[in-house]
This record gives structure tokens, sequence and C-alpha cells, in this order.
């Protein structure tokens, strides 16, 4: 979480990096501060609260440097407020930090200034101690004040630092937090993420872990631990720099939905060739790994674990190798049963989700083969894996995820498909019709797409609802926990999904009259199953708003209220019936008043333990 950008060139640093900040507001947006070195001096400027704040704060004063540093904040030491904020300095404000990520020694490292070097702090965070650590080593050469400084602190950071005394250099380290350099003419950048560069560069270096860099103007030199100089292969990024605008939209969520399409048709026809055979261009992986293992298991967090849901049942039935899911911040403190006859899959949008990273590392540490499905090119969890499955959805802006979950779907299917004829236990006719019913899923979006007034105006009768039930059976249990997260997270709306045929053992005990439940059917097997569920609901007085294929009519004599998704394949429905629960959540966020694109409490991309 937290979001760092940094500036030096001829530029006005302050723009650039206020700029660059709001591209990164999706990392956290509780304070935001700023750094800037002129004549001689720093000039800090920090307040609680979005952007906009720090924005109106400093708008009359006609800032101009031309070297500084920015910070987006998501709390982790200290609650939000003007003090806790980033930048932070040393007690003669000549040193100044931005830090994303956890300091874990801090309140050793803190005692210790504190009794050996008199040093008052002013705030509660972690960070703080690292502006006071590069000032107690600081002797004139700010590269080896920090370097100092790192070797005593433990846990996970991307730090930015400039000192007045040093006015033409900025500093930058990373360790388990995101950094990547933009390299541009006469000027260069530091950031958690690219879109916050796009504006200006192309040209990025994805800094390692443990990297040290230095920048000035006119150079850009990368230290390894162990002080050496690296060299690192330009990374050009290609994607267009309106992919992370809102184009239109009122909100980035809203956008993304509607780019389902695309991104499902990118991520399927990259790995399809000419005859629809799965090509794995890039990845390592061979038919005799893939004969060897003997457990396939998949880790994640949040909605990418919801993906995962679907993928077990895909890859099971697909492929015929068991499927163990985990939640990553579980998995990693257990003992689980995995080794080199395991191929574990870590999903990530972002490829920086620090439980799902250790999870991963400790799978590897097994001995595991790893797959990673990933979003963002060059983050840390496609760094690490053996071979990544790549998502091609683009930017993801918006916290609630929507279009990394429906293409993280499609990586699960191709993976299935591939492992199913690999290891000879799918006939090829089955697998054809597979590829065939993906290849129309664009469309069949596009038809769900199009009722998305209707949906407005179901949203228009159920958003004063203040509790939700979702129910499914067989996938569409793991569409029901995806759509349930959708709606609370962005309306705040207490949402719970539960197997529908576990309602009976408890939770029905909370249904009672006008209970809204949406009910998923879209599954031609369990039909029949799910309507006798929503019987359940109903005669305890529910309000059901059914989900089913569009020749499922039944469904309209048993729900008040009924969604339609286009005919398909039972396995392939995962990939149709959230896409209504993403629009039907977005729009009772919306005449619930919330911050849709950047929900209370959250961040997009969780650092943190
Ligand atoms: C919810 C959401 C989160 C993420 C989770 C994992 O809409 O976006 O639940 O899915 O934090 O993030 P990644 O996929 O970046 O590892």
């Amino acid at each position: 979480m937290c979001g760092i950008v940094g500036y030096v060139g001829d530029q006005n640093a302050c723009d650039i990096i206020i700029d660059g900040l709001k591209k990164l507001e999706y990392r956290g947006y509780d304070s935001s501060g700023i750094a800037l070195c002129k004549d001689g001096k720093l000039e800090v400027h920090k307040y609680k609260g979005r952007i906009s704040n720090l924005e109106d704060a400093i708008s009359e004063k006609n800032l101009s440097s031309s070297i500084g540093i920015g910070h987006t904040r998501w709390a982790t030491h200290g609650a939000p407020s003007d003090v806790n904020a980033h930048p932070h300095t040393n007690l003669n404000k000549t040193i100044a930090v931005v830090h994303n990520g956890i300091i874990e020694n801090f309140v050793e490292l803190k005692e210790w200034l504190i009794k050996d070097h008199d040093i008052v702090f002013n705030s509660e965070t972690d960070t703080e101690v690292i502006a006071h650590l590069i000032s107690v080593f600081y002797e004139g050469d700010l590269t080896d004040a920090v370097y100092k400084a790192v070797e005593k602190m433990r846990g996970a950071y991307a730090l930015g630092v400039v000192c007045s005394k040093e006015p033409d250099k900025l500093v930058a380290v990373r360790k388990d937090s995101p950094l990547v350099v933009g390299l541009g003419e006469g000027c260069n950048f530091i950031a958690s993420d690219i879109p916050a560069l796009l504006k200006h560069v192309r040209k990025i270096y994805l800094i390692e872990n443990n990297e040290t860099v230095v920048l000035t103007k006119n150079k850009v030199t990368l230290y390894n631990a162990e002080r050496q100089e690296v060299k690192r292969d330009v990374f050009h990024v290609t994607w267009d720099a309106d992919a992370a605008e809102k184009e239109g939209y009122d909100h980035f969520m809203l956008k993304e939905i509607y780019e389902q399409p695309k991104g499902i048709f990118e991520t399927l026809t990259r790995r399809l060739n000419e005859k629809d055979e799965i090509n794995l261009d890039g990845i390592s992986m061979t038919k005799e790994d893939i004969e060897r293992f003997n457990k396939v298991y998949i880790v994640a967090c949040g909605t990418a674990y919801h993906a995962g849901m679907v993928g077990k049942f895909i890859i099971e039935k697909l492929a015929k190798v068991p499927v163990e899911i985990d939640v990553a911040s579980e998995f990693r403190y257990r003992d689980p049963f995995v080794d080199d006859k395991t191929l574990f899959i870590a999903v990530s949008q972002s490829g920086e989700t620090l439980d799902t990273l250790a999870a991963l590392r400790e799978a590897k540490r097994k001995g595991a083969r790893i797959l990673s499905i990933v979003n963002v090119v060059g983050s840390s969890v496609a760094r690490e894996s053996d071979d990544v499955f790549y998502t091609w959805a683009g930017p993801e802006i918006a916290v609630a995820s929507t279009k990394a979950y429906t293409t993280q779907l499609v990586c699960m299917y191709l993976i299935a498909l591939y492992m199913g004829r690999t290891k000879d236990c799918l006939p090829v006719e089955q697998y054809n019709h597979y590829v065939s019913e993906l290849k129309d899923i664009p469309d069949k979006i596009k038809q769900i797409l199009n009722q998305e007034k209707n949906i407005l105006n179901m949203a228009k009768e159920l958003y004063k609802q203040e509790q939700v039930f979702f129910i499914g059976r067989g996938p569409d249990v793991g569409v029901s926990y995806e759509g349930s997260l959708k709606l609370k997270e962005i309306s705040y709306i207490n949402s719970f999904a539960i197997a529908a045929g576990e309602l009976k053992h408890g939770t029905i005990a909370l249904i009672e009259q006008d209970t809204l439940v949406i009910a998923l059917a879209t599954q031609d097997a369990l039909f029949e199953k799910m309507l006798s569920n929503i019987q359940e609901v109903k005669a305890r007085g529910a309000y059901v708003v059914g989900l089913a294929k569009e020749n499922n009519k039944e469904i309209e004599r048993q729900s008040d209220k009924v969604i339609y998704i286009p005919e398909c394949m039972d396995e392939i429905t995962p990939l149709l019936s959230v896409i209504p629960l993403q629009i039907l959540a977005y729009h009772i966020a919306k005449l619930r008043g919330c911050d849709i694109d950047k929900p209370k409490n959250l961040a997009k991309s969780v650092t943190v333990e």
C-alpha cells in the first residue's frame, strides 16, 4: 500500500509529483504530502485526506523546484493525520523520506535513536525512524547514509530520499515493495507503479529487491546490496497512457467492467494459435512436468482467491488432478503438503500482494513448481515465479477488481485445457467445444452489458437494503463470493455468500421478511436443487433475485426478480454470471453515494501482512 513518486530534472517537480500521486491514489488515499528541495532548503507540505487537500493547500504558494518526492498513504502505523503523513524528515529538516512498506523493527530502532542520539519523534509512524537513521549516518554522502540505514532495517520498503545538502540527487531503495524508475531526457523519475510516469516516459527500469538507485537529472545508476553497480535492460511500456484514464466513464470501475470483452479476447487470443491450440510461449513447463504433478495448489487473496475457487472446479474437471485452494495469509502460516510434485498457482492482479508473495516463496522453498497468473508485468510475483501466465486486462485502477477477475478465470480455463490435453484425459472434441465457447464469451458479455439499464432499475429498488445473501452451487459458489465481495467493498452493505446447500445448516436463521437473497442458478445440472434452495428462503419471506441462463425460465416463477445470462456450457458460466453482479454492485454503491473507485479503508495493492 501507499504510493511514492520522485522527480529530478528541469521541469517543476511539484506539478509532476502531484500528478503522479493522483495516478497512485489507488494504492492508498488517507493522506498525502510532498517534499521539495530549493535554495539549499527542504520544503515539506502534508495533509490528511485526499490528494486534492494537498493540492488546495499548496495551490497559492507557487511552489517550484527541480527535485522532490511525494507520497499518498494507506495508514499502517499511526492514524491518518497531517503529522503522520509522509514525507518524514530528520530533526534539522535536511533529509526527507517517503516510504511504502513496513519497518518491522521500528520500535527497537526508535528506542536506540531516542536513547543514544536524543532524537525527539514527531509522528507515530515507522517511517520517521528511517529519516532519523539516515541523518545519524550522514557524513556528506546521502547514498552511503542510506546504505547504512538500510542495513539496520528489517521489513518491506520502497524508499525515496532527498537531502537539501545534495540538491541534485535522489536516492531510492527497494525491498519487497514495488519500485520503478522512469528514464527521461534531462530528467528521471521514481514511482511505485508505471501509470504514475506514463505521461512523461515509456522507458522504465524495473528495480529488483535490495537494489539502490541514485538518480540525477542526467544519470540513473543501480547498485546491488554489496554496493556494486548493476546493469538493467530497459523495459519499454507499450500500453497506452489512456488505459489509465477514465475516458468519459463516471468511474474507473465502470470503465473496467466495460473493458472485459477486450481483456478476455486479448488474454485468450494471445494463447491460441490459428488451429486453436494453446501455445505456452515463454512458459518452460514441459509435458513431463505436467505428468509429474500429483497436486495443484492455488493460492491468492480476495477477488483473485475467488477466481481460484472457480479454477479448482475447472482444473479438477478438465485436468483430472486434485486441486487445493487457500487464502495466502493462511497458507503461509500452516505447514501445507507441498513438494516437487506440486504445481503452485499464485494468482494476483498486482503481483505485489505481500501475503501471496510470501506464500509463493514458502511453496518454492518446499520445491513446488511456481506458475503465476499476474496482470502487472515485471511485478514481484511475476519475477519470482518459474513461469507466468499473464492476464491481458490492461491497468486496473479501481480498487474493486473486475476485469482482472475475469481474465484470471480465462487463464484458469487455458491452464486446465492445456493440462487436460497434455495428460490425454480431455478428448479433443471436448477441448474444441470449450475453446469455441470461450471464444464466444466477449460477445456474450457485450449482450449482458447491454442490460445495464435494467440492472440500474433493479439497483434503484434494492439500494436501501442493509443485508444481502448470495447463494449458489458448484462454480456458482465462487461467483457468489465474488458478487458479495464486490457489493460489500463498494457499497458497505453487509453481504454474505454461502453454498446454497449449506444455508440450512445455520445461516438460514438470518433470513426473514424481505431479506434480499441473490440466488445464482446458472448450472443446468444443479438447477432443480437451486430452485429448492430458493423456495426455502422464499418460505421465510426472502426477496429473491434469481440469476440463470436465459432458457431456464422456470426461475421466474420462484424469484421476485430475474437476471438472465446468455446460454453457454455450465463450466463457462462464471465468466458471464459475475458481470451483472459487478454492474449491480456498482449502481447500488452509486445510488448510496459511495466513493466507488476509492472505498473506505481499502487500497488496491496490499503490500502489508
Ligand atoms: C477486491 C480486490 C481484492 C484483491 C486482493 C488481491 O475487489 O481487488 O480483494 O483481489 O487484494 O490483490 P491482487 O490480485 O493484486 O493480489
